[in-house]
């Protein structure tokens, strides 16, 4: 008998996209949004009985909806008993998801295969949220590791020590001093004013400015992507939005200036943090080597707005950000799973 062929996989569930990277070669992300058909009708229309990702935007009208992840956690799980029910259907879709994802990047593998995985989750995500982490991976992974997701992006880029990383994801930003070993609460930070809350705050500003326009989060998530700034130099930012049912083209350049400003005092505050309480023989090198990670890092001005306030508050900072913002966080999950020895991973069979 042949001995099953071993995967690793590094995975990171975030609250607006999930990523798999595996060893195999295979990596690719889907928004983490899954959808059932309504009825029979929608069924047919669909031809499947589960639908993932962008697609389930295109057909949410014939769906029930679901976005499991929030805030970087499964939905409900900080206290899974105040809804059992809603918290059972989380970890029902989410389990869903995580298979799907797991599928694609094996799709490929021949033969037995046995495959353990790395699961990125936010920075002082609770002992409840990793649960029901492990809760999502039985019957998918053989072996899990949970691990702080800013960890995961510093180990994939090899910045072990006096390297403050800054995960800017969709529901949380997440901060990480490094210093050469496995980091611990005291250095991390995690504040919940992200992606989603720039989203709402430019809804609502727009909203505020062209009560008339019709739009959804949804819409004015999509248009941030391709033009958030925090920098007041620019051209001026117009988006086409139907008022009263005709297509206009509205200028939003401060409304969505302001919305991107909205996370940065957060962040700044949490640099402030970190980089008082390190030991002050390091602070200068940390200072010189803060890392702007997840989608968020695309914000044009970004990186220049943070070290302008270091140089201010802190009288020194550089602020760079990572090539590959979409797949540092899976591609560290899968470095981990190769590199750490037994004790560190949770054997799910005995769960
Ligand atoms: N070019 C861009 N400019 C600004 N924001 C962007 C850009 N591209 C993506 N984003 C935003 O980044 C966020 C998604 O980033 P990422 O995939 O790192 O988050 P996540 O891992 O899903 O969330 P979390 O880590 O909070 O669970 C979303 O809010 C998205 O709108
Ligand atoms: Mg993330």
């Amino acid at each position: 008998m042949t001995k099953p062929k071993l995967l690793n996989v590094g995975i990171d569930l975030g609250t607006s996209r999930s990523v798999i990277a595996c060893d195999n070669g295979m990596r690719m992300f889907l928004p983490s949004y899954v959808g059932f058909p309504k009825d029979r009708v929608s069924q047919k229309m669909l031809g499947k009985e589960v639908v993932f990702g962008e697609e389930t935007l295109k057909h949410r009208m014939s769906l029930e909806f679901y976005r499991p992840i929030e805030a970087g956690v499964l939905k409900h799980s900080d206290d899974p008993d105040k809804d059992p029910e809603g918290y059972r259907k989380t970890v029902e879709v989410a389990r869903t998801l995580l298979a799907h994802l797991v599928e694609q990047a094996t799709a490929e593998e021949e033969g037995d295969v046995v495959i353990r995985g790395v699961i990125g989750a936010p920075a002082l995500a609770s002992r409840k949220n990793k649960k029901a982490l492990l809760d999502i991976s039985k019957g998918i992974f053989e072996t899990v590791m949970i691990a702080s997701e800013p960890f995961c992006v510093a180990y994939g880029l090899g910045h072990l020590s006096n390297a403050l990383v800054i995960d800017i994801g969709a529901g949380t930003v997440d901060l990480c001093r490094m210093h050469g070993t496995v980091p611990d609460e005291a250095d991390q930070i995690t504040t919940f004013k992200a992606g989603d809350t720039i989203d709402q705050v430019f809804y609502e500003l727009i909203t505020k400015k062209y009560p008339e326009a019709g739009l959804t989060v949804n819409m004015v998530k999509r248009f941030k992507e391709e033009n958030a700034t925090v920098s007041d130099h620019g051209d001026a930012i117009f988006i086409n939005l139907p008022v009263n049912g005709k297509p206009e083209m509205l200028n939003v350049t401060e409304e969505l200036r302001e919305a991107c400003r909205e996370i940065v005092p957060h962040i700044v505050a949490g640099i402030k943090k970190l980089v008082a309480t390190y030991d002050p023989e390091f602070q200068n090198e940390l200072k010189n080597k803060v890392i702007l990670a997840g989608g968020g890092s695309q914000i044009i001005g970004l990186a220049k707005e943070i070290e302008d306030f270091m140089n201010a508050a802190l009288g020194s900072g550089r602020v760079t950000r990572i090539e590959e913002p979409l797949y540092a966080g899976a591609n560290g999950a899968l470095m981990l799973a190769k590199d750490m020895p037994e004790e560190y991973w949770y054997e799910l069979s005995e769960a």
